[in-house]
């Protein structure tokens, strides 16, 4: 949770000051305001990258040469982001310079829920498989151990595969790959069939008009499902010698919760997919709180308002206030206003990058 942000030079917000509430904070402004910019500053305090650009560059005021993003959060650890064009990244998580960027993820966990989240069944696997690996990562201690294993031997294969090594130096990683490969399958698997328990009655709670749906998990591993991952690496080596990598394995892997035996998209209106996302980011948080009472988690949905009729976004904001969470949701809609209560949360007005509290 944090207690206090101050924002410098981050696209068009010159600098900002706020300190939000522990609950739920609006963020109301016109088009081109500031509003994702003013998530964007966050997520990146959070995981040291944008949702929305792949060089910080981008992020920089146009008039400035580098950008600065400070934050408390509610124990008073300060986290402090500086991005110089120059220099570049500099992060500092309790007055030292971080060490991994994986521990700025723990101290604070944040989803983003973007405007367009409707498309997450249709969009990538990389989409599906970075939401179940952000909740195994602080569900499972050595999760991230694996996938970082995982990650160097697959790096160091596909190395031994372009510079044409023999077969059975290129064959030396397998094992590797099949050990962190296997845990990780297993711990995506166990946490996703949890995170369903979870999402059901959050779904039926958002959208109360699909109560009889029959939801049902499919997880594709990354591999022929007959077969051992050792033996698919083996028999498919010639395939990825012609590819020029390794094709299958954890890193290919996707998911999907089939909605009365179809997908999501095929069976589900647009407002209703926003709203299956939705219930599934819930699901996480909720999770999260009763595994590893962790309660410090920040939810920040971008636009609440497309694709959701009144009623829904009603229904959203009566949803997260029964959930350990601070959320921050930006929206065009003047009238969410009038659905916040005085304790515990804020409404904020952004205009040309400049944010201001409405006290009330
Ligand atoms: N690096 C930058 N420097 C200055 N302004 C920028 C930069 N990047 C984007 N902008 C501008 O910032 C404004 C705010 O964008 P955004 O946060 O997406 O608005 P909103 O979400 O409120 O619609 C836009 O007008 C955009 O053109
Ligand atoms: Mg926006």
């Amino acid at each position: 949770m944090l207690a206090s942000i101050t924002v410098q030079q981050f696209r068009n917000i010159l600098q900002a000051e706020l300190s939000p509430a522990p609950a739920i904070n609006l963020i109301l402004g016109e088009n081109g305001s500031g509003k994702t910019s003013l998530l964007e500053a966050i997520f990146l305090l959070a995981m040291g990258r944008s949702f929305r650009s792949r060089f910080l560059k981008a992020l920089v005021n146009n008039q400035h040469e580098r950008l600065t993003v400070f934050a408390r959060s509610s124990d008073q650890t300060p986290i402090g982001l500086q991005y110089d064009l120059s220099s570049g990244l500099q992060i500092r998580l309790n007055n030292a310079p971080l060490k991994k960027l994986s521990d700025l993820a723990l101290h604070l966990p944040v989803q983003f829920i973007p405007a367009n989240c409707h498309q997450f069944f249709e969009l990538g696997p990389k989409f599906r498989r970075r939401m179940v690996d952000w909740g195994v990562f602080h569900v499972e201690h050595h999760f991230n151990f694996h996938w970082q294993s995982y990650k160097k031997s697959l790096q160091q294969r596909n190395a031994a595969i372009k510079q044409r090594k023999s077969k059975i130096e290129i064959s030396l990683w397998d094992k590797y790959l099949v050990e962190h490969g296997n845990s990780i399958t297993q711990m995506r698997q166990r946490y996703l069939q949890r995170l369903v328990e979870y999402f059901k009655p959050l779904f039926n709670e958002l959208c109360p008009e699909l109560t009889a749906t029959e939801f049902t998990l499919r997880y594709l591993q990354g591999w022929n499902k007959e077969s051992e991952f050792a033996q698919y690496l083996a028999d498919n080596l010639e395939r990825d010698l012609a590819l020029g990598y390794t094709r299958s394995g954890a890193h290919a892997a996707d998911w999907s919760l089939r909605v009365d035996g179809a997908d999501p998209y095929e069976m589900l209106s647009r407002g209703q997919q926003k709203l299956f996302f939705l219930a599934l980011s819930m699901a996480q948080i909720q999770l999260l709180a009763d595994t590893k009472q962790l309660t410090n988690s920040i939810l920040m949905i971008d636009d609440l308002s497309s694709e959701l009729d009144w009623q829904h976004q009603q229904t959203v904001i009566s949803t997260l206030r029964t959930l350990p969470v601070q959320s921050f949701i930006s929206t065009t809609n003047d009238e969410l206003k009038s659905l916040l209560s005085s304790e515990n949360e804020k409404l904020f007005h952004v205009k040309h990058g400049e944010i201001s509290a409405e006290l009330s």
